[in-house]
């Protein structure tokens, strides 16, 4: 069963979206394993960002993601990295799809919301970024989450 993470951004948090956003995630069957808030300190977005650090706006997206505490989340599922990204949107929120969080929510490529792990390699690297092991949970599903 893959696992994915994501983070509400600042925005998210700013603008009391946290409730519909993680309701999205529940409504679709995807199992909450870890949730947390946290302050982001500047060494974990220097690793979580590190393909970032050469760009111009660097400076800006570590001051946004230090603005509030974010919401992490470490979600569970069949397909589960394809399925939340699917359910974001694409990083630039005003071109992300009518129906998705962004698409729905969002104006900004910065303030989009959330992030979301691009790839199960990435979920992978970035889950255990986040969250111990002693922070992650195993319980059963509800039927709902039965794939075929
Ligand atoms: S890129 O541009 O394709 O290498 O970037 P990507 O890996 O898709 O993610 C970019 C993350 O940086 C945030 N951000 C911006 N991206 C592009 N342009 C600008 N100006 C910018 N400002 C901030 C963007 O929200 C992505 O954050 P995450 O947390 O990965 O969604």
């Amino acid at each position: 069963m893959e696992r994915t993470l994501v983070l509400l951004k600042p925005d998210a948090i700013q603008r009391d979206l946290v409730g519909e956003i993680l309701s999205r995630f529940e409504r679709k069957g995807l199992k909450i394993v870890g949730l947390k808030m946290m302050q982001l300190s500047d060494e974990l977005l220097n690793e979580h960002y590190s393909h970032l650090v050469g760009r111009d706006f660097f400076p800006e997206v570590k001051s946004f993601m230090q603005l509030t505490p974010v919401i992490a989340l470490c979600l569970e599922g069949t397909d589960c990295v394809n399925t939340v990204r699917a359910l974001c949107g694409v990083t630039k929120a005003r071109e992300a799809a009518p129906g998705t969080i962004r698409g729905e929510f969002g104006m900004s490529v910065q303030a989009n919301l959330i992030h979301c792990s691009d790839s199960l390699e990435t979920a992978q690297v970035e889950v255990p970024r986040f969250f111990k092991a002693e922070e992650l949970f195993e319980y059963p599903d509800a039927l709902i989450n039965y794939v075929y």
